[in-house]
């Protein structure tokens, strides 16, 4: 029973897909609840009309071939071969464009740009009259009950950004701005995915979208913008003096120090952030650790070598970065 196996197999990817905080079935915002509501009505339509399709043609075929006349025949299958599934499709169409989101809509302030990179996310949070972007990378947080405008594009190659939960997806070109405008309603975290084949680690390209009450979003939002706070403790002092002599502060930054190179992710806070190397682990000092000696077996033929570093060194480093809050 291979098939059966396999018939069973392919049930469970399809039912993979519809809970957790990456489905687009189970919404957190105005595009995804339309969205979802267009599947339900779509899938409804089609198996309605799939139905009575087939009801037609198996009365046709099977029940009545003796007892219709050549004419009557003719007009079952012509109305229900043609003229419903036109009618019904032609309705479903009209209806499916008039709620579909509009990608443009304006939205209330709040403009964050994200860019692809290979293989993570860099963030700008525009406030409304800024004339400086806050920077961080490989999360969003968004106020509830306010429009966003994401204005995306691309470093080297095509990306699509996509928080299922939130929305629909939009592709990210080099040299091209595109444009999605989320409402997300429901405060929680779900999860964003690069949604376009874009190298090896292009499955380890994923971040979390925290969707705040708007109090608590300008509270964090205030935090993100103020430099690192200078570290207090003796190992994670040293953990410094070991970021800025290895030379990390060539590729990022952590705001307030020396460190303030743009290639990398934007290290300023990233204690404070619920993932490591955009969605690919939680930030521990173990992971912290792991990703700095091991980079390629977290995240295949990514930008970032492995460093070989003392115990000591690494122990002290990985405090330091656990510290930035
Ligand atoms: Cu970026 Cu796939």
């Amino acid at each position: 029973p291979v098939g059966r196996q396999f018939g069973f197999v392919v049930l469970l990817m399809a039912l993979a897909g519809c809970g957790g905080g990456q489905s687009a079935l189970n919404t957190a915002g105005r595009e995804a609840a339309s969205i979802a509501l267009l599947f339900w009505v779509m899938l409804c339509g089609a198996v309605v009309l799939w139905l009575l399709v087939n009801g037609a043609f198996y009365y046709v075929s099977r029940i009545a071939p003796g007892r219709l006349d050549t004419r009557h025949a003719r007009s079952v299958l012509i109305g229900g071969g043609i003229v419903l599934p036109v009618v019904v499709l032609t309705a479903l169409l009209a209806w499916g464009l008039s709620i579909l989101p509009d990608p443009r809509r304006p939205g209330d302030g709040l403009v964050v740009r994200v860019t692809g990179e290979q293989w993570w996310w860099r963030v700008e949070y525009w406030p409304e009259g800024a004339e400086t972007p806050i920077v961080t990378a490989n999360e969003i947080r968004l106020p509830a009950g306010q429009r966003t405008e994401f204005r995306l594009a691309a470093d080297e190659v095509i990306h699509s950004f996509w928080i299922p939960a939130l929305g629909g997806k939009m592709d990210m070109f080099p040299g091209r701005e595109t444009m999605i405008s989320l409402a997300p309603e429901r405060p929680g975290v779900y999860r964003g995915q690069c949604a376009e084949f874009c190298g090896a680690s292009h499955a380890w390209m994923a971040f979390a979208a925290v969707v705040m009450p708007p109090e608590a979003f300008d509270d964090w939002l205030a935090a993100e913008a103020a430099d690192a706070v200078p570290p207090t403790d003796e190992a994670a002092l040293r953990g410094q003096e070991v970021f800025l002599s290895e030379g990390c502060g060539a590729c990022h930054t952590v705001r307030g120090t020396e460190a303030v190179g743009t290639v990398g992710p934007d290290l300023t806070h990233i204690g404070s952030r619920r993932t490591l190397g955009a969605g690919r682990s939680t930030v521990t000092l173990e992971n912290l650790g792991t990703w700095i000696t091991h980079t390629e077996a977290l995240k295949p033929e990514v930008r970032m070598p492995s460093y070989a570093l003392s115990e000591g060194d690494l122990a002290d480093l990985t405090q330091y970065l656990k510290g930035l809050k």
